[in-house]
């Protein structure tokens, strides 16, 4: 398919957060319940159409482990990336906390401008709340970013979310 623009869009954060998940619903709109560690890097594509002037946009998105151990290639991962989706688990309080170790990660390794947004995952799994909505609202105006709650389970949020970044980079 034909396009105007590539960006290239990675996602971080702490291990199971739900980072390959988000980008198996954008992409393809499944959901996998047993889904396992990101090995290495693994690459999806979507095509964009920017209503506005009717231009369209190829978003690469890179999804990586969030663990350091199943990582390798950070120098390369970051290179050339314009955007990223900074995810954590509503769920985990610990992977809320680790936000601003990824954002100093991607300082160092990424483009100075590189459009964030905050990304609170499974909502749907409101029992178990660990982290307040204020907070991570809080958290992101702080650092002047956007930010969302997302389900990868029932789909909520998610197309906004990255329709919001893409056109923010935009
Ligand atoms: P790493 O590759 O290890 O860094 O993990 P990840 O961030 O890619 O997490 P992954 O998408 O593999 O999801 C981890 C677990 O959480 C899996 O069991 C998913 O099914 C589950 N999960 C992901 N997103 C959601 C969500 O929105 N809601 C619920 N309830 N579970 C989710
Ligand atoms: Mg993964």
């Amino acid at each position: 398919m034909a396009y105007d623009f590539i960006f290239k869009i990675v996602m971080v954060g702490d291990q199971s957060v739900g980072k390959s998940n988000l980008l198996l619903r954008y992409t393809k709109n499944e959901f996998d319940q047993f889904s396992k560690v990101t090995l290495g890097v693994e690459f999806a594509s979507k095509f964009l159409k920017i209503e506005a002037d009717q231009q369209y946009v190829k978003a690469q998105i890179w999804d990586t482990a969030g663990q350091e151990r199943f990582r390798s290639v950070t120098g390369a991962y970051y290179r050339n990336a314009i955007g990223a989706l900074l995810v954590y688990d509503i769920t985990n309080r610990n992977s809320f906390e680790s936000i601003p170790k990824w954002m100093k990660e991607l300082k160092e390794h990424a483009d100075p401008n590189i459009v964030m947004i905050l990304v609170g995952n499974k909502s749907d799994l409101k029992e178990q709340r660990e982290v307040k909505h204020e907070e991570g609202l809080k958290f992101s105006e702080k650092h002047q970013i956007a930010f969302i709650e997302t389900s990868a389970l029932n789909a909520g949020n998610v197309d906004i979310a990255f329709k919001n970044l893409i056109h923010e980079i935009y």
